[in-house]
């Protein structure tokens, strides 16, 4: 699914905010990444996105190396990847429904078929009486609910998420995160940055751990491991 050789990424003339990035994620896997402030997070997910490419280093993503891509072709993998920016990135003229409609509408699929299923979704999130209202006069979390599901709308092959649980407490955010699972189930990969010790060890993902630039993986915790067996979550 996904493949990092050697990978670096600078910014302008400063100095490398990731360095020498090695991993492979399988497809249908579910990792948490994290790691302190500042580590290099942000900077990883938009590589991931391709909003950014890499300054040096090997990227293979759906079994294609992205250098090797044109725009068209770079602008139709970006269709299989869905994103939760940290700041939401709504569109302030448009409805909640019409904000998670727009993938699908970029898609061009019929209108019945997005009638029905923003409708549900947006009811699925809690947000059912605000289908109507405009990011900007609603709260951060409901904003949040929005910006997951406009990410979640096309079940992406590819699931990006910054921190998108910041801004929610504790249950809606086990709910979100029950979301992500079940996309998960039916075969989306997922990555979440996340600094929420009580979701990484409820959930008992792998995790990928940034620091200062350097990319390790761990396997989930006793801990998260034996919660799940107990059938907490
Ligand atoms: N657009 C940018 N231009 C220059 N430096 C940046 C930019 N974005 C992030 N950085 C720097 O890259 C490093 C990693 O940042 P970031 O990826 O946002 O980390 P995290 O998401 O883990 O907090 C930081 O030192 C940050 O200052
Ligand atoms: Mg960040």
């Amino acid at each position: 699914m996904i493949r990092y050789e050697h990978v670096g990424l600078r910014y302008g003339i400063g100095p490398e905010v990731l360095e020498d990035i090695n991993f492979q994620l399988d497809p249908g896997s579910f990792h948490f990444l994290s790691g302190p402030s500042g580590a290099g997070k942000t900077s990883l997910l938009s590589l991931m996105y391709l909003g950014r490419m890499p300054t040096r280093g090997l990227i293979q993503m759906f079994g294609q190396n992205i250098g090797e891509l044109g725009r068209d072709q770079l602008a139709a993998m970006r269709q299989r990847v869905g994103v939760v920016f940290q700041d939401f990135r709504l569109l302030n003229h448009m409805s909640a429904f019409d904000n998670v409609a727009l993938p699908l509408r970029i898609q061009g699929r019929p209108e019945k078929e997005i009638q029905n299923n923003v409708a549900e979704l947006l009811d699925w999130v809690g947000l059912g009486d605000q289908k109507y209202a405009l990011p900007n006069t609603m709260s951060g979390g409901q904003q949040q609910r929005v910006a997951i599901a406009r990410a979640v709308i096309t079940r992406p092959r590819l699931l990006l998420a910054d921190e998108p649980t910041g801004n929610l407490d504790d249950e809606i955010g086990f709910r979100l995160m029950a979301l992500f699972d079940q996309l998960n189930k039916m075969g989306t990969t997922v990555v979440i940055a996340t600094h929420n010790q009580a979701i990484i060890d409820k959930f008992g993902h792998k995790r990928m751990i940034l620091e200062k630039g350097r990319l390790h993986i761990e396997e989930p915790t006793k801990h998260g491991l034996r919660k799940r067996l107990e059938g907490v979550y």
